[in-house]
């Protein structure tokens, strides 16, 4: 009878713990959602979309100019912005806060001879660059989620529905030389500067 009754006190004991590690465990799992201009941008499951109005809600970050491989002036024109609040947090801790959009424009140029010189300006929009920052790791069985971001490419025809399958293959290792600044070239742009 003792043995018995001593098992059953182990059980009883062992089964608590159990409860209490799930318990523990599913509390853990489940980080904030995004809110306010993040939650439109991020759907269920971690679905990126380029967020509507970045032209004139956001704010700018920078630009980037890819030159010619042949001939004079720029073959591309990046523009980055970054969602509200974004600039004035970095410069703050140097930090992307959680929930933080950045969103790339892709141009094709036309190059002329302008008054300034030999000028490039942007032309046909190829597509978006989408990262929102997540300190928390929200969409872990997402492959587009990871290494503090979500990561996202959509061609212009549709901002809703991205083209990228994994964030791994098609992202991260061309990122791989902004590794030391959370993943992001912030060396080219002056504005996160105090
Ligand atoms: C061919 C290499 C390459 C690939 C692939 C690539 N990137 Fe980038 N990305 C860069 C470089 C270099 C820059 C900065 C210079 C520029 O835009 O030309 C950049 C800039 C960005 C920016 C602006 C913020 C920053 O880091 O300066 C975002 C946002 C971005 N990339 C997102 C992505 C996402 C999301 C993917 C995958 C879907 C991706 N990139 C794939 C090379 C790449």
């Amino acid at each position: 009878m003792r043995v018995i009754s001593t098992l059953g006190i182990a059980l009883v004991g062992f089964s608590m713990i159990v409860a209490v590690n799930v318990y523990g465990k599913t509390e853990a799992r489940k980080p904030e959602p995004y809110k306010g201009l993040t939650a439109g941008v991020v759907g269920d499951a971690g679905k990126m979309s380029v967020p509507a109005d970045y032209r004139t809600v956001y704010q700018m970050l920078g630009t980037w100019a890819v030159a010619e491989t042949k001939g004079s002036g720029s073959k591309e024109m990046h523009v980055v912005y970054a969602s509200p609040g974004t600039i004035a947090a970095f410069r703050k801790d140097g930090h992307f806060h959680d929930g933080a959009v950045l969103v790339k424009e892709v141009f094709k140029t036309t190059t002329k001879s302008m008054t300034t010189g030999t000028v490039s300006s942007a032309d046909k929009l190829v597509g978006w660059f989408v990262m929102v920052k997540d300190d928390v790791g929200r969409f872990p069985k997402n492959k587009l989620w990871g290494d503090g971001w979500g990561w996202a490419w959509f061609d212009v025809a549709n901002p809703n529905q991205t083209t990228s399958t994994n964030y791994k293959e098609n992202c991260q290792n061309c990122h791989v030389p902004a590794r030391e600044s959370d993943w992001i070239y912030t060396f080219g742009y002056p504005v996160l500067k105090p």
